[in-house]
């Protein structure tokens, strides 16, 4: 068994986590493979205009990408190659059949599969880097390994990095997870996948498990952390309601460390590719087992996120006269969360289909998802010229009636909000719903401010 990796799926789980690894690996080839070709281009590309906006991941691609990592979209040749194949595919949420709407949609990982059965020449470890269902590692083994000429063990490596910050979450994880099976074979595999780790991981932070507690601590994992912000959330509406101000709730309950002071901040509801996918992927797991009312628990969470983005433009909607019709209103942030261009399950996106079924001119401004955004919302842009996109902050609020900050960029505090204020059309109202911008000075300039949770 020769110890190259090659990863299937070169996304924003593929290439920053392989990048990583072949830096703190210089012994071993990393390739990186994908049948997309222009992901795999922008990957390779020249001038290093990757296809993911990640701080200081284009350094890491600078100093390992044609040393020892190494993108492609051959990938046959890359899984004869190696013996050790991460799958880092997408598993979006399922929109047919069964389970529409909530299961997870595996079509990427099974053709992956039968693809690396197909390929392989040699016993293989295959890693599970998606996050999936309970149990897929064993549909995958009956796959793999049903009249196979060769041995597949198939091991779950879950990632926790979180988009923004994923090159520090990879460099100094609070914890590496491996599941694997529990016979021998299962553990010298997990022990060849511990080895890629512990080059620069402390061994006491790479925990082993069986792998179905590796598959269902993902989910829980997410699911817990989309629970605290609807929870946080869910006590904004209150404080609102009662003039309680929701950033002394969170920071007074956060010095319990019971509680812990993270994932506490109120805003427009959590976006991102995973936590809705996730959280429903474990809602449906629920339902299958017959666990009927823990899956309405945790769909809970998931309708409270929804509600919280409802909530904003009815606030909006009823600070601004009961009608929205032919006003400006410039959206401040497309990107589910600051420093990244990932625009997946934005609230931002949400928030403006509303606005615009107000027929509200909307004019979007971001620092890095502008791109993204001119994509997610094709679909109305090309019947509505309501909606514009512009890069400047400040002539996106020229004439504006109201600012919506819908994603924390540390830009915003820092813009000349008295230049805005004299730009926009009077009264001129900023809601900032991440709570990022200095409220007092606002309203001193002569704003009127609406904040998420106050
Ligand atoms: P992504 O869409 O950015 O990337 C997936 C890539 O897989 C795409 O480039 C796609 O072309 C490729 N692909 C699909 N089928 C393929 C095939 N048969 N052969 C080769 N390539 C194929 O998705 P992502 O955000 O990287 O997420 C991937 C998985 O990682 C998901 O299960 C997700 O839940 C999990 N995850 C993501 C994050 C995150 O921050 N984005 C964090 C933790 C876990
Ligand atoms: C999340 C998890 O944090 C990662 O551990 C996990 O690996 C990843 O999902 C995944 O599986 O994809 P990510 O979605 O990239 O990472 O970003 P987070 O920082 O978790 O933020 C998620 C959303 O919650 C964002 O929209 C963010 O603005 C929102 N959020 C977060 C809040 O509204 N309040 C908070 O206090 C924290």
């Amino acid at each position: 068994m020769n110890r190259d990796i090659v990863c299937i799926g070169a996304g924003y789980i593929g290439g920053p986590t392989m990048a990583v690894i072949a830096k703190m690996n210089p012994d071993r080839k990393v390739i990186v493979v994908d049948i997309n070709q222009g992901r795999i281009d922008a990957w390779n590309s020249d001038d290093y205009e990757l296809p993911i906006y990640e701080p200081g991941l284009v350094d890491v691609v600078k100093e390992v990408r044609g040393k020892n990592l190494f993108f492609s979209t051959d990938v046959e040749g890359a899984v004869k190659a190696c013996d050790i194949i991460f799958v880092g595919v997408n598993t979006p949420t399922k929109m047919f059949g069964r389970g529409a709407g909530r299961a997870s949609d595996l079509q990427y990982w099974e053709s992956t599969a039968r693809g690396i059965k197909g390929y392989a020449n040699g016993d293989k470890i295959v890693v599970e880097k998606s996050t999936l269902p309970v149990r897929t590692a064993a549909a995958m083994e009956a796959i793999l390994n049903d009249h196979a000429e060769h041995r597949f063990t198939v091991l779950s490596n879950p990632e926790f990095l979180a988009e923004g910050t994923a090159i520090n979450d990879l460099v100094s994880p609070d914890r590496v997870l491996i599941g694997g099976p529990q016979d021998e074979v299962g553990i010298a595999a997990i022990q060849e996948i511990v080895d890629i780790y512990a080059t620069w991981v402390p061994r006491e932070k790479i925990l082993t498990t069986n792998v179905w507690s590796a598959e269902l601590t993902k989910l829980a994992a997410n699911a817990f952390l989309a629970q605290r912000v609807s929870s946080i959330n869910a006590i904004a509406g209150l404080c609102e309601a009662t003039g309680a101000d929701v950033e002394e709730v969170a920071r007074v309950m956060g010095a319990d460390h019971r509680i812990g002071s993270l994932f506490l901040k109120a805003g427009p509801g959590f976006g991102g590719s995973c936590f809705k996918k996730d959280v429903l992927n474990l809602v449906y797991l629920c339902e299958s087992f017959g666990l009927h009312t823990a899956a309405e628990y945790w769909d809970g969470v998931v309708k409270m996120n929804e509600h919280q983005q409802e909530r904003i433009v009815s606030r909006l909607i009823k600070e601004m006269f009961n009608t929205l019709a032919n006003k400006k209103i410039a959206v401040f942030g497309f990107a589910f969360k600051a420093d990244t261009g990932d625009t997946r399950e934005t609230p931002s996106g949400v928030v403006t289909r509303h606005l615009d079924e107000e027929h509200a001119h909307v004019v979007i401004t971001d620092p890095k998802a502008l791109p993204n955004a001119r994509k997610d919302l094709a679909d109305i842009t090309g019947k509505s010229s309501r909606i514009e996109f512009e890069e400047d902050p400040y002539k996106a609020a020229e004439g504006a009636d109201a600012v919506l900050l819908m994603t924390d960029w540390k830009i915003y505090p820092s813009l000349d909000w008295q230049r805005i204020h004299n730009s926009m059309r009077k009264p001129a109202l900023v809601f900032d719903t991440r709570n990022c911008l200095n409220r007092e000075a606002l309203i001193k300039i002569g704003f009127k401010v609406l904040n998420v949770g106050k």
